[in-house]
């Protein structure tokens, strides 16, 4: 995809892989819209980075997807671009009762937040030359670790939805990106960690993020970065053959 002269909505901008995504865009010559739950750090970014258009938003919430994407539409309509970034990681132990809330939480913004708001703007996209909905995936979407099921089961899962939603959207000009990125050291998971200091390990953001971006310049649709590519299977022939054979009979507007 082309990288600059879009202008992208970012889920979950507020810090890790979302945010270096947002600054990648803005120096590659891009428009970018992030939203997160911290005020005081869309604040922060918006006072370090003037061009940068904030919005409070939990993407866990429905009301908060709806306004977010109405507000958007309305005053971004140029808008070409949806980021699925947002979301949580938290440890789910299925062997004693879970607490329910928490889990649906986590399901809420890892799956439900990314399906709900691309339902909003795909009519829109399609209307566009070019326009594109990226997914974070993780490595863990192929291979889970089980003291972490629930996270891994949405990863999983938003795999799965954009191997459908690239099948859905694929007489359009509409470009369906999966990044999977390995263990990258960012905030995930920070608030389980008592030491606040300790480091999420992994990948190096800065080194994640060029290969990343490297891989939506060269459309590498299925992009699993760095020790992400260890736990990616292959399988995009079955899902050929599966899917040839069902065609999609969905309303879709080619009008550019
Ligand atoms: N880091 C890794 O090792 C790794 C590996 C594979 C995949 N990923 C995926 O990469 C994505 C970004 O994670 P990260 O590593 O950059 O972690 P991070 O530094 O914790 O960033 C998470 C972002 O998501 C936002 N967010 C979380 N819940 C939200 C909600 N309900 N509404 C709006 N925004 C919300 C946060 O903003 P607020 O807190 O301000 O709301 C924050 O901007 C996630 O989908 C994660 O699963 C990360």
């Amino acid at each position: 995809m082309q990288l600059s002269n879009n202008t992208i909505l970012i889920t979950g901008g507020t810090s890790g892989i979302g945010l270096a995504f947002a600054e990648k865009f803005m120096a590659a010559g891009s428009k970018v819209i992030i939203c997160g739950r911290r005020e005081e750090r869309l604040k922060a970014l918006s006072e370090k980075h003037p061009e940068l258009i904030t919005r409070t938003c939990d993407v866990s919430k429905a009301e908060d997807r709806k306004a977010l994407a109405e507000w958007v539409l309305q005053n971004h309509p140029e808008v070409n671009v949806l980021l699925n970034n947002a979301g949580v990681q938290l440890l789910t132990d299925m062997t004693t009762p879970v607490e329910l809330n928490r889990v649906q939480n986590e399901i809420e913004t890892n799956v439900v937040a990314p399906i709900h708001l691309t339902s909003l703007f795909a009519q829109h996209f399609v209307t566009k030359q070019q326009a594109a909905v990226i997914n974070i995936s993780s490595g863990l979407a192929f291979a889970p670790l089980a003291f972490m099921p629930v996270y891994c089961a949405t990863k999983a899962a938003v795999h799965s939805l954009t191997l459908s939603l690239r099948h859905q959207l694929k007489n359009t000009s509409v470009k369906v990106f999966e990044v999977a990125p390995p263990a990258v050291d960012t905030e995930l998971g920070h608030d389980r960690r008592e030491d606040k200091t300790q480091s999420h390990g992994g990948m190096a953001i800065k080194d994640f993020i060029e290969e990343a971006m490297e891989a939506l310049k060269n459309d590498v649709f299925e992009a699993p970065i760095g020790q992400a590519k260890g736990l990616h299977a292959k399988r995009e022939v079955l899902f050929e053959q599966m899917n040839n054979q069902h065609q999609p009979h969905l309303p879709v507007n080619h009008e550019q």
